[in-house]
């Protein structure tokens, strides 16, 4: 597929680019009227992420108020522990459920690794939104990293301390790299998927990185998200952009770097030139305003960008995000703001 808007391909690449390429991540989601009003009809998000029509209408919704250089599929990282039969659920106010969470070794050496085919609702929501979408941007394709994945099933949701999945680390590691290393088998063959199904770059959400030593990070996170970009190179797809985003975890960002993955995602607790020095200009850069600067005043929401903007200076390479998702209590008006402000201060 032709793309008419190329600037979020061409900043992975490093490729001179005329403005600063933006989309923010969460695009689609709550914060939106349109989104709630779609999520109504569907009754259950599960419902809403595996209907292909539906998804398709939430992930092109924000393009529609805001010029954005990117699209993002809608769906969650959680499908694969859902497809692996955990049993996802949301609850209300409480988030992410399992109806299995997974407690002991035997279950460990039980679990199935699931194929792209048995995430097909997925595989045709993608096809389905590269069609819709005609060219206009590209669609990114993502997954949880095994480590992040690996919290949700053991602690059964969120946790702050992650004390049961760290106890396994510790108490069972052989157990704990079983399940690590299944979630990465099934998550190569999931963005391989995805990337057959139309997806232009894909991105792996490793939210709980930061939570882990730099020591246990390169054992237990960094480790299987290589195995993924080794098995999706393997697969003959290393013109396709990977993007890995491991939240908190900026002392790793020069290991993170010597992946061979083409882009970091950044969060907002560092600036992007000291992440720049720290990454040898080896990768693409993404990010980084702190999320809460949409609670901010407009004024004060342009000169942040245009510090972030100013922070990565003029070479190639960066596109334009927040440092995580948007929340679901943002005003819409406040992205209209950002997006403006992105697309103003990175003319070229
Ligand atoms: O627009 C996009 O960015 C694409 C869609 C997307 C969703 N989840 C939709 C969603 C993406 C990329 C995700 C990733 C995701 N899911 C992550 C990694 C990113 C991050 O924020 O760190 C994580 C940790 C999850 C797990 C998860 N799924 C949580 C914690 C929740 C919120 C539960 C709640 O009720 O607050 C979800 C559900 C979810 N995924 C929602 C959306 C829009 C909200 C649920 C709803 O609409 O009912």
């Amino acid at each position: 597929m032709q793309l008419k808007n190329d600037l979020y391909l061409r900043a992975l690449r490093r490729e001179p680019t005329e403005r600063t390429p933006v989309w923010l991540m969460r695009q689609a989601g709550r914060y939106l009227p349109e989104y709630r009003e779609v999520r109504a009809k569907a009754g259950d998000f599960m419902t809403l992420a595996g209907t292909p029509e539906m998804a398709c209408e939430v992930t092109i919704q924000p393009l529609e108020r805001f010029p954005l250089d990117a699209a993002i599929i809608f769906s969650d990282i959680l499908t694969i522990p859902d497809a692996m039969g955990l049993g996802l659920h949301f609850v209300q106010g409480e988030g992410p459920r399992f109806t299995d969470p997974i407690t002991d070794a035997a279950q460990i050496a039980q679990l199935p690794v699931p194929d792209a085919e048995d995430l097909q609702y997925v595989m045709d929501a993608i096809s389905l939104t590269v069609k819709t979408l005609d060219g206009r941007v590209p669609l990114i394709g993502f997954a949880g990293s095994p480590w992040t994945l690996f919290t949700y099933m053991i602690e059964n949701g969120g946790s702050k301390t992650f004390a049961k999945s760290k106890a396994m680390l510790y108490k069972n590691p052989e157990a704990a790299h079983q399940l690590l290393d299944k979630l990465a088998q099934s998550t190569v063959k999931y963005l391989i998927g995805q990337i057959q199904s139309g997806a232009s770059a894909v991105q792996i959400f490793d939210s709980w990185g930061g939570a882990l030593s730099p020591a246990d990070f390169k054992t237990f996170s960094l480790r299987y998200m290589q195995q993924i970009v080794d098995g999706i190179k393997d697969a003959g797809y290393s013109d396709t952009p990977v993007v890995l985003f491991s939240k908190g975890a900026n002392q790793s960002l020069t290991a993170l770097s010597e992946t061979g993955c083409h882009g970091l995602g950044v969060d907002w607790t560092i600036n992007l030139d000291d992440a720049l020095k720290l990454t040898g200009g080896q990768v693409a850069l993404q990010g980084n305003l702190d999320p809460a600067t949409l609670y901010a005043p407009d004024d004060h929401i342009d000169q942040a960008v245009k510090q972030i903007l100013d922070s990565y200076g003029n070479q190639p390479g960066h596109i334009f995000n927040l440092g995580h998702g948007m929340q679901p209590d943002m005003q819409p008006e406040k992205v209209a703001v950002l997006v403006d402000a992105v697309r103003r201060h990175s003319q070229r």
